[in-house]
């Protein structure tokens, strides 16, 4: 297993539309298994190929909830093979994002709160599930890059040059403080 680099905004290879997973084999699980490594490192709950470079349809997830508040997180590893939507509630609920490719930004989006979704885990074996709450935003954040989609393109003109101002000005600093 490796930590692989980020792809962060506003690389353009974050722009590409990806492409069905042809095989669930030992190449993909070798991904996976890259791609959950990544992720507990950076940290975050959520993680599409195409964030590392790979741009087929595959993203693992982990929200580590605690199983009761204040609790240890227990982790809880999700992986999702060529996901689709095939229906969501015309309720929107709104929740505060951030992306591991737009770091230390945070916005509000507005999403649909429950979805039906299928998806292949990382043995082929396919799901058909109705999800709500945090996974539901999850999935459907992860699911946007696929299409080559950030959060903040969710956001208006104006607080999407907001962001990306601010996320200019934060690497700044982090560059001065590495020199
Ligand atoms: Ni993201």
């Amino acid at each position: 297993m490796a930590i692989r680099p980020i792809i962060e905004a506003p690389d353009p290879r974050l722009r590409v539309v990806s492409e069905p997973v042809a095989a669930v084999d030992d190449e993909l699980r070798a991904l996976i298994a890259d791609m959950f490594e990544t992720m507990y490192d950076a940290p975050g709950i959520g993680l599409a190929a195409v964030q590392v470079g790979v741009p087929i349809r595959l993203l693992v997830i982990d929200l580590q909830e605690p199983e009761e508040e204040g609790g240890e997180p227990v982790r809880d590893p999700r992986v999702f093979v060529n996901p689709e939507i095939l229906w969501h509630s015309d309720s929107e609920v709104p929740y505060t994002e951030g992306c591991l490719s737009v770091p230390e930004q945070y916005a509000e989006v507005m999403r649909p709160d429950r979805i039906r979704a299928r998806w292949q885990d990382g043995k082929g074996n396919t799901y058909e599930e109705d999800i709500e709450g945090l996974l539901a935003v999850c999935l459907q954040h992860e699911m946007d890059h696929l299409n080559g989609v950030l959060f903040i393109d969710h956001l208006s003109r104006l607080k999407r040059d907001m962001v990306l101002k601010k996320l200019a000005k934060w690497r700044k600093e982090q560059a001065l403080k590495a020199a």
